[in-house]
């Protein structure tokens, strides 16, 4: 498969059937391995999903390629309430990018997080997000921030957050992320 016939498919993360979810924790494990048996992540991933929609959370959305029946690239993203200094904002989270080893440089993993920002819209209008290659996103078009990052579970771990568009009005104060970091 080339670029050209590259295809994003939009996919309800909640309601993912249960080969496709199998299929995206392949390729998550791939990139990212887990001590647990795969069998536990993808029930828990299962799990999970069934629960994502809460006041802070909603709409979560799977991003992926398809190379028959595998699944070679993937991102996520949902709406999150976060609030900065007390004032809230709703924000995209992007998360979980990733492209299968053999299927990399070939503008895969460019183009899901392109169609993740496609969700952007007068209602939620920033991208937030954690990274360990930073310069990967500022090409597209995203900008690094340095405020404080709190949270009353787990926060970000990766070494730089980042928002999309460059150009967003954000504010300096403490990020409260509401809820586990992502
Ligand atoms: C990072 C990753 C998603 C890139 O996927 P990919 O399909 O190879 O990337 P693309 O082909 O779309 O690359 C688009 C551009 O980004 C650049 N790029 C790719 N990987 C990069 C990296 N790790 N750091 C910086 N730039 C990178 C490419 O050179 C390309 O630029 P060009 O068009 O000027 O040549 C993939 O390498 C991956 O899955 N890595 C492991 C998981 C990971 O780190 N995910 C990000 C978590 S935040």
């Amino acid at each position: 498969m080339g670029a050209s016939d590259m295809m994003v498919e939009l996919v309800d993360w909640r309601s993912l059937d249960r080969e496709t979810m199998t299929a995206c924790m392949q390729l998550h494990t791939k990139v990212w391995p887990s001590p647990e048996p795969l069998a536990t992540v993808i029930e828990r991933t299962w799990q999970d999903a069934q629960q994502v929609d809460s006041p802070q959370v909603a709409q979560m959305c799977g991003h992926l390629i398809r190379d028959g029946q595998r699944i070679i690239a993937l991102a996520r993203s949902f709406h999150r309430i976060i609030a900065i200094d007390g004032i809230s904002m709703p924000i995209l989270a992007l998360a979980g990018v990733c492209v299968d080893t053999s299927s990399r440089g070939r503008g895969y993993g460019e183009a899901v997080v392109r169609h993740v920002w496609s969700r952007l819209d007068d209602q939620v209008r920033c991208s937030l997000f954690q990274t360990g290659i930073a310069n990967f996103y500022e090409r597209m078009g995203a900008v690094r921030i340095h405020n404080r990052i709190t949270s009353s579970g787990r926060s970000f771990w990766d070494p730089h957050a980042l928002i999309y568009p460059a150009k967003t009005v954000w504010p300096a104060g403490t990020i409260d992320l509401q809820g586990d970091g992502w």
